[in-house]
């Protein structure tokens, strides 16, 4: 080894040892002759005095060194002088005399320093992400990720869980986003479809007879990207047989309650509470709602009903609702500026047609621009409705049920942080259960899976599912924390004909499905167990356990909002050559004008 210690290990107990550490150089100051330098690596920072006992040759050395420069150095430890002891550092007691300096590698000016305190924008730091990489909080994060997943698979080890590999090279499975592909060079004018989950894997294992597996499974989902969607990202994927829906959330209960306890400190209460989609729905508008604070969805419909005015009342005559949200003691916080502010935010993000709103003045009556238009015993059920007091204000949108939800989990979202409803450092972990087999797509007038095609209705809607998908609900549950869906499973179906009956609703023919998944269908006929299982998004646990906003930060090499990787510059061109092997013509792009 080139090094004794690293740069987060000695204190005091080392005093008067002869150490050799290296590093990178984090910051030197030249005090008339002396040179404090503090040496950085992935542990932390030294200390190093540089002075006329180092000797001439390495004085001058260590008074060219600059930023990011590679170098190791040989030293005394020594207690730092009375009154310089640095309580923040972990080596903050000591420092390191030298008495040689060997310069490994210069380094060339960065574009950006890892200590400096504001930070560059993200392109220059994604595409210099070897310096990116060396911040502190980038650090902490990839720690914290390695943690995370060491502690998860030490708990599904610890319950019997194996680990099993799926490939990578598969055929397109269904988790609804457009597939990443690979073309063949073997098999002409065919293509790999990167997995999108290994969903049908796992559920050929179980059949197969391997009653608990689990896979850290990269999956590919070539789709919008947000500040919590990558195209290439990371599941904790299990599944288990011989199942139920609880048995599988009470595993995960588990796993959390394991995961609170060691990386946030706090004990949790089994079971972790759950809501159903439609309740989730009806009070949050959300399927993912963040329950760190209250500020339920209310619906007034009923009233909207009883008025004469015009956008409320036609908005349920058109067989759509008004529904609102009230702010609890702080309208003086809101001003008619701020006011249109919202009413644009809700137009533009959620295609709201405009927000009402009412003040509760001093005296308890409703006051807005549209009291003269509405009915005084409809305020008075306003009133009812949400229990107002003085100083509140009520939100309220007259829409489809669709926008209302949308732009009242919106509001609820940014009005929750904004006005601090709840301490940053909370954690609320929950489940949302019972969703909807079906979505319908409005544009192609036609089903797809609400979670994917082999998710089991519930029993008792296996016999209505034909006559009325759209009332079916799933055996499906979806851990939510803090308002992000963190993880998604179901029970699955284990029979080939209700396999068969729920492709049939999704308009599969029997020679597609057969096509797409007959190995299923196949393997479905062999003694396939019941089963069921669940993915857990690892770069979005990471991000909610270690505080931050976006998973690109959980990431050590992530893509950007355009999918690009601004450090390899990948994707990127290939030669004709290759093309040509792989049976393939790139058209040409249009011309931009
Ligand atoms: P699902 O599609 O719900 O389920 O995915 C499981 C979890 O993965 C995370 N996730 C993502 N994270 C980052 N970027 C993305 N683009 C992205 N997409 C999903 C979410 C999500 O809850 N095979 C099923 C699981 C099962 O049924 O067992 C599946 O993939 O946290
Ligand atoms: P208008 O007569 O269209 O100007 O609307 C009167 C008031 O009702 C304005 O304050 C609008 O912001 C509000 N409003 C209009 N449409 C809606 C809607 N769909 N939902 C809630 N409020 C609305």
């Amino acid at each position: 080894m080139l090094r004794t210690h690293t740069c987060g290990e000695l204190r005091s107990t080392n005093i008067d040892e002869i150490v050799t550490i290296c590093g990178w150089v984090d910051k030197s100051r030249d005090h008339g002759g002396t040179i404090f330098l503090d040496l950085r690596d992935r542990y932390g920072k030294t200390q190093v005095v540089i002075n006329p006992d180092s000797g001439e040759a390495a004085l001058q050395l260590a008074k060219d060194l600059r930023g990011e420069d590679v170098v190791k150095f040989v030293g005394k430890v020594a207690p730092r002088l009375e009154g310089k002891v640095n309580s923040k550092l972990a080596t903050g007691e000591i420092e390191v005399r030298a008495s040689e300096v060997v310069l490994l590698n210069k380094s060339k000016t960065p574009p950006f320093f890892p200590n400096q305190e504001e930070l560059p924008s993200e392109d220059l730091r994604l595409k210099h992400r070897f310096i990116d990489l060396r911040r502190e909080t980038m650090r902490d994060t990839l720690v914290l990720r390695s943690q995370i997943i060491k502690s998860m698979r030490d708990y599904f080890a610890d319950n019997q869980f194996i680990d099993v590999e799926t490939p990578i090279l598969g055929r397109s499975t269904p988790e609804g986003a457009r597939d990443y592909l690979v073309p063949s060079r073997v098999h002409w004018g065919q293509f790999f479809a990167l997995p999108q989950s290994p969903q049908l894997y796992k559920q050929i294992l179980m059949v197969a007879g391997y009653d608990r597996y689990i896979q850290v499974a990269r999956c590919f989902r070539d789709e919008d990207l947000r500040a919590d969607r990558q195209p290439e990202f990371t599941q904790l994927d299990m599944e288990m047989t011989f199942v139920e829906q609880n048995d599988v959330i009470g595993m995960i209960d588990g796993l959390m309650v394991k995961m609170a306890k060691e990386f946030l400190g706090i004990e949790l209460e089994t079971p972790l509470p759950r809501m159903t989609y439609d309740e989730a729905e009806r009070l949050y508008g959300t399927d993912a709602p963040d329950l760190r604070f209250g500020m339920q969805i209310v619906d007034c419909s009923d009233l909207a009903a009883q008025t004469a005015f015009r956008v409320f009342r036609g908005a349920v005559d058109n067989g759509g609702f008004v529904r609102g949200i009230k702010i609890e003691k702080r309208a003086a916080d809101f001003s008619r500026k701020r006011i249109d502010e919202l009413t644009e935010f809700v137009k533009n993000d959620f295609g709201a047609k405009g927000l009402a709103w009412f003040r509760v003045e001093e005296d308890g009556s409703l006051w807005s621009p549209i009291s003269k238009n509405v009915e005084p015993e409809v305020i008075a059920g306003f009133q009812e409705k949400f229990s107002t007091e003085p100083g509140d204000l009520i939100l309220l949108l007259a829409d489809t049920w669709e926008v209302t939800s949308k732009g009242l989990n919106g509001l609820r979202k940014s009005l929750g942080a904004e006005l601090e409803l709840y301490d940053p450092k909370a954690m609320h972990f929950s489940w949302v259960t019972e969703f909807p087999m079906f979505d319908k797509d409005e544009e192609e007038d036609r089903y797809v899976a609400m979670h994917h095609p082999f998710t089991a209705p519930r029993s008792q809607d296996l016999e209505g599912l034909k006559e009325d998908p759209e009332a079916a609900r799933a055996i499906a549950y979806d851990l939510v924390i803090n308002g992000y869906e963190a993880g998604g499973g179901t029970i699955r179906i284990h029979d080939a004909e209700t396999q068969q009956q729920v492709f049939d609703l999704l308009a599969l023919s029997p020679e597609m499905a057969q096509d797409r998944f007959g190995f299923l269908l196949d393997a479905l006929q062999y003694g396939a167990p019941p089963h069921g299982g669940i993915a857990l998004g690892i770069d979005r646990i990471v991000m909610l356990f270690g505080g931050l906003d976006n998973i690109r930060d959980c990431i050590a090499f992530p893509k950007t909002q355009r999918a690009m990787d601004l450090m390899t510059q990948a994707p990127g061109e290939v030669e004709g050559k290759q093309l040509h092997e792989l049976h393939i013509q790139v058209e040409t792009p249009p011309q931009k004008s």
